[in-house]
Protein backbone atom coordinates (compact mmCIF):
# COMPACT_ATOMS: atom_id res chain seq x y z
CA UNK A 1 0.00 0.00 0.00
CA UNK A 2 1.44 3.43 -0.63
CA UNK A 3 1.87 6.38 1.97
CA UNK A 4 -1.44 8.29 0.91
CA UNK A 5 -3.81 5.22 1.18
CA UNK A 6 -2.16 4.24 4.87
CA UNK A 7 -2.57 7.71 6.09
CA UNK A 8 -6.19 7.48 4.81
CA UNK A 9 -6.83 3.63 6.44
CA UNK A 10 -4.86 5.13 10.16
CA UNK A 11 -6.65 8.70 10.18
CA UNK A 12 -3.48 10.44 9.61
CA UNK A 13 -1.22 12.51 7.76
CA UNK A 14 1.69 11.69 5.20
CA UNK A 15 3.71 14.06 7.00
CA UNK A 16 3.76 12.21 10.26
CA UNK A 17 4.46 8.84 8.94
CA UNK A 18 7.42 10.17 7.33
CA UNK A 19 8.74 11.72 10.63
CA UNK A 20 7.89 8.14 12.15
CA UNK A 21 10.07 6.53 9.35
CA UNK A 22 12.64 9.58 10.25
CA UNK A 23 13.04 8.62 13.36
CA UNK A 24 13.74 4.97 12.79
CA UNK A 25 10.35 3.92 13.94
CA UNK A 26 9.49 2.04 11.06
CA UNK A 27 11.42 1.24 7.53
CA UNK A 28 9.33 0.84 4.50
CA UNK A 29 10.36 -0.13 1.72
CA UNK A 30 11.24 2.29 -0.40
CA UNK A 31 11.26 1.76 -4.89
CA UNK A 32 14.33 2.07 -6.25
CA UNK A 33 13.34 3.89 -9.66
CA UNK A 34 11.16 6.20 -8.08
CA UNK A 35 11.67 6.06 -4.38
CA UNK A 36 7.89 5.44 -3.39
CA UNK A 37 7.56 3.51 0.12
CA UNK A 38 5.47 0.71 0.07
CA UNK A 39 4.03 -0.77 3.29
CA UNK A 40 3.28 -4.09 4.16
CA UNK A 41 0.83 -5.33 6.31
CA UNK A 42 3.12 -5.52 9.09
CA UNK A 43 4.24 -1.58 8.46
CA UNK A 44 0.44 -0.89 8.60
CA UNK A 45 0.00 -2.36 12.01
CA UNK A 46 3.58 -0.95 13.96
CA UNK A 47 2.40 1.99 12.48
CA UNK A 48 -1.56 1.82 14.39
CA UNK A 49 0.87 0.54 17.20
CA UNK A 50 2.78 3.82 17.16
CA UNK A 51 0.07 6.10 16.47
CA UNK A 52 -2.26 4.43 19.35
CA UNK A 53 1.06 5.00 21.84
CA UNK A 54 1.28 8.50 20.66
CA UNK A 55 -2.46 9.73 21.42
CA UNK A 56 -2.07 8.13 24.70
CA UNK A 57 0.63 10.95 25.01
CA UNK A 58 3.90 8.31 24.98
CA UNK A 59 7.15 10.39 23.52
CA UNK A 60 8.70 8.97 20.33
CA UNK A 61 11.78 7.59 22.48
CA UNK A 62 9.85 5.79 24.66
CA UNK A 63 8.08 4.18 21.65
CA UNK A 64 11.14 2.79 20.35
CA UNK A 65 12.19 1.45 23.16
CA UNK A 66 8.48 -0.57 23.18
CA UNK A 67 9.29 -1.35 19.75
CA UNK A 68 12.85 -2.59 20.28
CA UNK A 69 13.22 -3.67 23.72
CA UNK A 70 12.66 -7.54 24.21
CA UNK A 71 13.12 -7.26 27.82
CA UNK A 72 9.76 -5.50 28.18
CA UNK A 73 6.61 -5.90 26.96
CA UNK A 74 3.99 -3.94 25.51
CA UNK A 75 1.96 -4.30 28.71
CA UNK A 76 4.76 -3.62 30.75
CA UNK A 77 4.95 0.37 28.71
CA UNK A 78 1.37 0.58 28.95
CA UNK A 79 1.44 0.50 32.71
CA UNK A 80 4.11 2.72 32.90
CA UNK A 81 2.83 5.11 30.70
CA UNK A 82 -0.54 4.94 32.98
CA UNK A 83 1.08 5.87 35.52
CA UNK A 84 3.04 8.63 34.59
CA UNK A 85 -0.30 10.19 32.94
CA UNK A 86 -2.07 9.66 36.70
CA UNK A 87 0.98 11.81 37.98
CA UNK A 88 0.08 14.70 35.59
CA UNK A 89 -3.59 14.07 36.26
CA UNK A 90 -2.61 14.63 39.91
CA UNK A 91 -0.33 17.96 39.09
CA UNK A 92 -3.18 19.14 37.11
CA UNK A 93 -5.32 19.07 39.79
CA UNK A 94 -3.24 21.05 42.20
CA UNK A 95 -2.78 23.51 39.86
CA UNK A 96 -6.54 23.92 38.84
CA UNK A 97 -7.47 23.98 42.91
CA UNK A 98 -4.32 26.60 43.31
CA UNK A 99 -6.12 28.95 40.34
CA UNK A 100 -9.62 28.22 41.98
CA UNK A 101 -8.06 29.72 45.30
CA UNK A 102 -6.60 32.81 43.30
CA UNK A 103 -9.61 33.42 41.61
CA UNK A 104 -11.62 33.58 45.11
CA UNK A 105 -9.01 35.73 46.23
CA UNK A 106 -9.45 38.62 43.35
CA UNK A 107 -12.92 37.96 42.78
CA UNK A 108 -13.58 41.21 44.30
CA UNK A 109 -11.11 43.50 41.76
CA UNK A 110 -8.52 43.38 44.35
CA UNK A 111 -6.01 41.38 45.28
CA UNK A 112 -2.45 40.78 47.59
CA UNK A 113 0.39 39.64 46.06
CA UNK A 114 1.47 38.52 48.82
CA UNK A 115 -1.23 36.00 49.14
CA UNK A 116 -0.96 34.90 45.62
CA UNK A 117 2.66 34.71 46.10
CA UNK A 118 1.75 31.73 49.13
CA UNK A 119 -0.60 30.44 47.17
CA UNK A 120 2.01 29.82 44.44
CA UNK A 121 4.85 28.78 46.76
CA UNK A 122 2.09 25.92 48.69
CA UNK A 123 1.88 24.74 45.18
CA UNK A 124 5.55 24.76 44.27
CA UNK A 125 5.91 22.79 47.75
CA UNK A 126 2.88 20.05 46.97
CA UNK A 127 4.66 19.74 43.32
CA UNK A 128 7.78 18.81 45.25
CA UNK A 129 6.49 16.40 47.25
CA UNK A 130 4.99 14.71 44.74
CA UNK A 131 8.21 14.54 42.89
CA UNK A 132 11.00 13.85 44.32
CA UNK A 133 10.47 10.82 46.23
CA UNK A 134 13.13 7.93 45.34
CA UNK A 135 13.33 4.82 46.41
CA UNK A 136 16.69 4.78 48.24
CA UNK A 137 16.08 1.43 49.63
CA UNK A 138 16.35 -0.08 46.07
CA UNK A 139 13.39 -2.03 46.11
CA UNK A 140 13.98 -3.66 42.57
CA UNK A 141 16.88 -5.32 44.35
CA UNK A 142 15.04 -6.58 47.45
CA UNK A 143 12.05 -8.32 45.03
CA UNK A 144 13.73 -11.93 44.55
CA UNK A 145 14.46 -12.81 47.93
CA UNK A 146 11.88 -10.11 49.72
CA UNK A 147 9.92 -13.25 51.15
CA UNK A 148 12.93 -15.12 52.30
CA UNK A 149 13.91 -11.78 54.08
CA UNK A 150 11.03 -11.48 56.08
CA UNK A 151 11.21 -14.96 57.66
CA UNK A 152 14.71 -14.37 59.36
CA UNK A 153 14.77 -12.18 62.26
CA UNK A 154 17.14 -9.65 62.45
CA UNK A 155 19.98 -9.60 65.10
CA UNK A 156 18.67 -7.58 67.83
CA UNK A 157 15.59 -5.75 66.24
CA UNK A 158 13.43 -7.44 64.42
CA UNK A 159 10.84 -5.12 61.82
CA UNK A 160 8.67 -8.53 60.61
CA UNK A 161 8.26 -9.52 64.03
CA UNK A 162 4.32 -10.01 64.58
CA UNK A 163 4.09 -10.03 60.20
CA UNK A 164 2.03 -12.80 59.74
CA UNK A 165 -0.23 -12.11 62.97
CA UNK A 166 -0.35 -8.03 61.34
CA UNK A 167 -1.75 -9.27 57.94
CA UNK A 168 -4.18 -11.87 58.84
CA UNK A 169 -5.65 -9.62 61.32
CA UNK A 170 -5.99 -6.69 58.81
CA UNK A 171 -7.23 -9.63 56.24
CA UNK A 172 -10.39 -10.12 59.25
CA UNK A 173 -10.88 -6.69 59.94
CA UNK A 174 -11.85 -5.93 56.15
CA UNK A 175 -15.45 -6.29 55.57
CA UNK A 176 -15.89 -7.15 51.45
CA UNK A 177 -17.69 -9.47 49.36
CA UNK A 178 -17.59 -11.26 45.69
CA UNK A 179 -16.67 -8.29 43.08
CA UNK A 180 -15.94 -5.99 45.61
CA UNK A 181 -12.44 -4.04 44.27
CA UNK A 182 -9.63 -3.78 46.69
CA UNK A 183 -6.29 -1.77 46.21
CA UNK A 184 -3.10 -2.88 48.21
CA UNK A 185 -0.63 0.01 47.77
CA UNK A 186 3.03 -0.89 48.23
CA UNK A 187 1.45 -4.29 47.21
CA UNK A 188 5.50 -6.10 47.15
CA UNK A 189 5.40 -9.85 46.33
CA UNK A 190 1.20 -9.76 47.17
CA UNK A 191 1.61 -10.90 50.73
CA UNK A 192 -1.35 -8.97 51.97
CA UNK A 193 -3.23 -8.35 48.41
CA UNK A 194 -3.63 -12.38 47.88
CA UNK A 195 -5.45 -12.80 51.27
CA UNK A 196 -9.04 -11.53 49.88
CA UNK A 197 -8.91 -13.06 46.10
CA UNK A 198 -10.70 -16.38 47.58
CA UNK A 199 -13.14 -14.14 48.58
CA UNK A 200 -13.66 -13.26 44.69
CA UNK A 201 -12.90 -10.04 46.16
CA UNK A 202 -10.71 -8.43 42.74
CA UNK A 203 -7.25 -6.88 43.85
CA UNK A 204 -5.68 -4.00 42.26
CA UNK A 205 -1.94 -4.60 43.26
CA UNK A 206 -0.15 -1.01 43.20
CA UNK A 207 3.86 -0.23 43.23
CA UNK A 208 6.39 1.59 43.20
CA UNK A 209 9.07 -0.76 41.95
CA UNK A 210 8.51 -3.16 38.35
CA UNK A 211 10.39 -5.84 40.30
CA UNK A 212 7.82 -6.08 43.42
CA UNK A 213 5.19 -6.57 40.51
CA UNK A 214 6.97 -9.35 38.77
CA UNK A 215 7.04 -11.46 41.76
CA UNK A 216 3.59 -10.66 42.66
CA UNK A 217 2.27 -11.43 39.44
CA UNK A 218 4.11 -14.71 39.36
CA UNK A 219 2.93 -15.68 42.45
CA UNK A 220 -0.49 -14.46 42.43
CA UNK A 221 -1.80 -14.37 38.51
CA UNK A 222 -4.70 -13.12 39.72
CA UNK A 223 -3.50 -9.85 41.46
CA UNK A 224 -4.19 -7.08 38.69
CA UNK A 225 -0.70 -5.15 39.30
CA UNK A 226 -0.51 -1.21 38.24
CA UNK A 227 3.04 0.52 38.27
CA UNK A 228 1.84 3.75 40.40
CA UNK A 229 2.95 5.70 43.63
CA UNK A 230 0.98 6.13 47.32
CA UNK A 231 0.91 10.34 45.95
CA UNK A 232 -0.27 9.32 42.20
CA UNK A 233 -2.59 6.52 42.89
CA UNK A 234 -3.10 4.95 39.05
CA UNK A 235 -6.64 5.02 39.91
CA UNK A 236 -9.38 6.28 38.92
CA UNK A 237 -12.24 8.39 41.41
CA UNK A 238 -14.23 6.54 43.61
CA UNK A 239 -12.79 3.23 41.50
CA UNK A 240 -12.49 0.72 44.98
CA UNK A 241 -14.48 -0.43 47.57
CA UNK A 242 -11.03 -0.44 49.95
CA UNK A 243 -7.36 0.59 50.24
CA UNK A 244 -4.97 -1.76 51.86
CA UNK A 245 -1.41 -1.31 52.81
CA UNK A 246 1.28 -3.40 54.61
CA UNK A 247 4.70 -2.37 55.47
CA UNK A 248 4.87 0.71 53.10
CA UNK A 249 3.57 3.43 54.41
CA UNK A 250 6.92 4.03 56.61
CA UNK A 251 8.73 4.86 53.07
CA UNK A 252 7.38 8.30 52.90
CA UNK A 253 7.60 10.80 54.89
CA UNK A 254 4.97 12.21 57.50
CA UNK A 255 4.06 15.62 54.96
CA UNK A 256 3.42 12.88 51.95
CA UNK A 257 1.22 10.43 54.33
CA UNK A 258 -1.19 12.95 54.33
CA UNK A 259 -0.88 13.05 51.03
CA UNK A 260 -1.35 9.62 50.70
CA UNK A 261 -4.19 9.40 52.63
CA UNK A 262 -6.10 11.94 50.35
CA UNK A 263 -5.28 10.00 47.73
CA UNK A 264 -6.53 6.87 49.01
CA UNK A 265 -9.69 8.83 49.99
CA UNK A 266 -10.17 10.25 46.56
CA UNK A 267 -10.29 6.63 45.47
CA UNK A 268 -12.26 4.69 47.96
CA UNK A 269 -16.14 4.80 47.25
CA UNK A 270 -19.00 6.27 49.48
CA UNK A 271 -18.43 4.03 52.28
CA UNK A 272 -15.01 2.64 51.55
CA UNK A 273 -12.78 1.29 53.96
CA UNK A 274 -8.89 1.91 54.26
CA UNK A 275 -6.61 -1.06 56.72
CA UNK A 276 -2.81 0.25 56.87
CA UNK A 277 -0.71 -2.15 59.00
CA UNK A 278 2.67 -0.34 59.26
CA UNK A 279 5.29 0.45 61.59
CA UNK A 280 4.96 3.15 63.56
CA UNK A 281 4.58 4.50 67.47
CA UNK A 282 1.43 5.73 68.76
CA UNK A 283 2.50 8.97 69.17
CA UNK A 284 5.51 11.32 69.72
CA UNK A 285 5.71 10.10 73.70
CA UNK A 286 5.75 7.16 72.63
CA UNK A 287 8.00 6.95 70.08
CA UNK A 288 10.98 9.22 72.07
CA UNK A 289 9.81 6.25 74.97
CA UNK A 290 10.86 3.13 72.40
CA UNK A 291 14.04 5.13 71.40
CA UNK A 292 15.17 6.05 74.84
CA UNK A 293 14.26 2.28 75.78
CA UNK A 294 16.86 1.16 72.95
CA UNK A 295 19.44 3.81 73.39
CA UNK A 296 19.57 2.98 77.26
CA UNK A 297 19.83 -1.03 75.91
CA UNK A 298 22.68 0.45 73.26
CA UNK A 299 20.73 -1.25 70.83
CA UNK A 300 22.38 0.60 67.68
CA UNK A 301 20.83 -1.40 65.29
CA UNK A 302 16.92 -0.41 66.48
CA UNK A 303 18.30 3.25 66.41
CA UNK A 304 19.73 2.87 62.81
CA UNK A 305 16.76 1.14 61.48
CA UNK A 306 14.23 3.71 62.55
CA UNK A 307 16.68 6.48 61.69
CA UNK A 308 16.57 5.19 57.82
CA UNK A 309 12.99 5.32 57.53
CA UNK A 310 9.50 7.41 58.26
CA UNK A 311 7.90 5.21 61.30
CA UNK A 312 4.15 7.25 61.49
CA UNK A 313 2.61 8.89 64.47
CA UNK A 314 -0.46 7.16 64.11
CA UNK A 315 -2.25 10.07 66.00
CA UNK A 316 -1.61 12.22 63.19
CA UNK A 317 -3.13 9.43 61.02
CA UNK A 318 -5.92 8.87 63.23
CA UNK A 319 -6.97 12.42 63.55
CA UNK A 320 -6.91 13.48 59.59
CA UNK A 321 -9.17 10.24 59.45
CA UNK A 322 -11.33 11.36 61.68
CA UNK A 323 -11.58 14.73 60.63
CA UNK A 324 -12.37 13.73 56.97
CA UNK A 325 -15.27 11.52 58.27
CA UNK A 326 -14.16 8.23 58.89
CA UNK A 327 -14.65 5.86 62.00
CA UNK A 328 -11.76 4.46 62.99
CA UNK A 329 -10.29 1.80 65.11
CA UNK A 330 -6.65 0.92 65.67
CA UNK A 331 -4.63 -2.67 67.05
CA UNK A 332 -1.24 -2.42 68.49
CA UNK A 333 0.70 -5.36 67.73
CA UNK A 334 4.17 -4.83 69.23
CA UNK A 335 5.88 -1.60 70.44
CA UNK A 336 6.35 -0.52 66.16
CA UNK A 337 3.97 -2.57 64.70
CA UNK A 338 0.21 -1.13 64.26
CA UNK A 339 -2.83 -1.17 62.40
CA UNK A 340 -5.32 1.88 61.51
CA UNK A 341 -8.92 0.82 60.19
CA UNK A 342 -11.09 2.96 59.04
CA UNK A 343 -14.56 3.12 57.52
CA UNK A 344 -15.60 6.34 55.49
CA UNK A 345 -19.00 7.50 57.17
CA UNK A 346 -21.05 7.87 53.96
C1 LIG B 1 8.59 -3.67 52.77
S1 LIG B 1 7.73 -3.85 51.27
C2 LIG B 1 6.14 -4.41 51.79
C3 LIG B 1 5.46 -5.28 50.77
C4 LIG B 1 4.14 -5.91 51.20
N1 LIG B 1 3.09 -4.95 51.30
C5 LIG B 1 4.27 -6.71 52.46
O1 LIG B 1 3.52 -6.47 53.41
O2 LIG B 1 5.10 -7.62 52.51
C6 LIG B 1 7.39 -2.18 50.80
C7 LIG B 1 6.82 -2.05 49.41
O3 LIG B 1 6.30 -0.75 49.27
C8 LIG B 1 6.68 -0.23 48.02
N2 LIG B 1 6.76 1.23 48.14
C9 LIG B 1 7.59 1.93 48.92
N3 LIG B 1 7.36 3.24 48.75
C10 LIG B 1 6.38 3.36 47.84
C11 LIG B 1 5.71 4.46 47.24
N4 LIG B 1 6.04 5.69 47.57
N5 LIG B 1 4.73 4.22 46.35
C12 LIG B 1 4.40 2.95 46.01
N6 LIG B 1 5.00 1.86 46.54
C13 LIG B 1 5.97 2.06 47.45
C14 LIG B 1 8.05 -0.87 47.76
O4 LIG B 1 8.39 -0.83 46.40
C15 LIG B 1 7.85 -2.24 48.31
O5 LIG B 1 7.37 -3.13 47.35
Amino acid sequence: MHIKDVATQLNTTARSIRYYEQKGLITPKKETQNDYRTFTDTDILRLGTILALREVGMSVEKIKHVLHNPNMSMNDYLNIQRSALFEKWMEMKDMIRTIDKMIAQTADGHYSASEIFGLSQHLKNLKGLRKNWEDKWNFDKQAFDYDQNIKMAGYRFNVHQDYEKALSKAADMMNLENNDMCADVGVGTGNLGARFLHQGVGVIGIDQSEEMLKVCREKHPDIETRKGHFLALPLLDQQVDAVVSSYALHHISDSEKILALEEMSRVLTDDGQICIVDLMFLNEAHRSQVINRFQAEGNTEAIYAIDDEFYADQSKLTDWLKTNNYTVKTNQFNDILSMIYAVKKP
